[in-house]
């Protein structure tokens, strides 16, 4: 067992759909039986475990797991909670379940900034990232904690204001609630324990490292193509946005055309296409970046 990285992730959820999707795209065959916890992947020698969210960070700092997606919210709660599991190390920063942490209050309820707070019940799921804000914030107030549901908390009498995360902001939305600050940003980690390990498993997590960082910068990039007037190369290059050195080519049998390809490493927006339009550039293509290495 100790050259395979074993690796926890979410059972189901929003970051789980989107961990299994990075480790797929990184290489691995993940087929899992229906009910099974663990599954072992094909193409590297590595183990998963399905487990509920909050149980990834103790399980990866006592060694259980050597590696963990979770989202830096639960990260953190957890680590405050018990102080002795705070020596995680991040090895990424993963881009997807982004969320925030923020604070809310009914509507037309009076409560509209954190000086409104003094004195009121909070309803949370994150008491101690809670906590440690309002000690920030120097206000005393009652944290109320639930598992879950918690935009429900002030419809029933529970709370005054809630801490929960917001995504879309559909829930708070639809449960008459207003956000007025926010406590934290987050998005999915990548974690890993602090026992040392062999050189084996060290090369084994570089090697997925490099997958996964290929996978990640093929996200963000696209491959432009385009076809310019030669007068309006200089111009439309310039437009290109984070883009590496063209390759500008010739085109056959238009001598006052050329072709330009570039690999663009920032959002292409409709803007920018309208804008090398309007400069001359025509056949248009962006295509998506499957992989990147090197
Ligand atoms: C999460 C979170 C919010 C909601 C935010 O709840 O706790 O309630 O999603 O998403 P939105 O801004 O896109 O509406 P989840 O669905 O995980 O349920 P739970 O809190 O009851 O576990
Ligand atoms: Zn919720």
């Amino acid at each position: 067992m100790n050259n395979i990285l074993r690796i926890a992730v979410q059972k189901k959820g929003r970051l789980a759909d989107d961990s299994i999707r990075l480790l797929k795209q990184a290489g691995l065959g993940i087929f899992r039986n229906p009910g099974a916890l663990t599954c072992r992947a094909q193409g590297l020698p590595v183990e998963l475990l399905f487990v509920r969210d909050d149980d990834i960070p103790s399980l990866v700092a006592k060694g259980v797991c050597d590696l963990g997606i979770a989202g830096e919210n639960v990260l953190r709660e957890e680590a405050l909670e018990a102080l002795a599991e705070t020596n995680l190390q991040t090895v990424r920063a993963l881009g997807f379940s982004r969320c925030t942490l923020k604070l809310a209050a009914p509507r037309d309820g009076g409560i509209k900034a954190i000086t409104d707070l003094a004195g009121m019940k909070i309803a949370t799921s994150y008491p101690e990232i809670l906590k440690e804000f309002l000690c920030d914030q120097d206000i005393t107030a009652e944290c109320v904690t639930l598992k879950g549901a918690v935009e429900i908390a002030p419809a029933l009498g529970l709370a005054d204001v809630i801490c929960d995360l917001v995504s879309s902001g559909a829930t708070l939305a639809a449960n008459g609630l207003v956000d007025f600050a926010t406590v934290m940003q987050s998005e999915a980690l990548l974690v890993r324990s602090p026992a040392r390990w062999n050189d084996d498993k060290e090369a084994l997590l570089a090697r997925l490292l490099r997958r996964i960082d290929g996978v990640l910068a093929s996200r963000a990039t696209k491959y432009i193509m385009l076809n310019a007037p030669k007068d309006a190369i200089e111009d439309i290059t310039a437009l290109l946005p984070g883009a590496d050195a063209p390759t500008i080519m010739p085109l056959a049998g238009r001598d006052d055309q050329m072709a330009v390809h570039a690999v663009c490493r920032e959002t292409i927006f409709w803007d920018t296409l309208e804008q090398l339009e309007a400069r001359g550039a025509h056949a248009i293509l962006v295509l998506p970046i499957e992989k990147m290495m090197g």
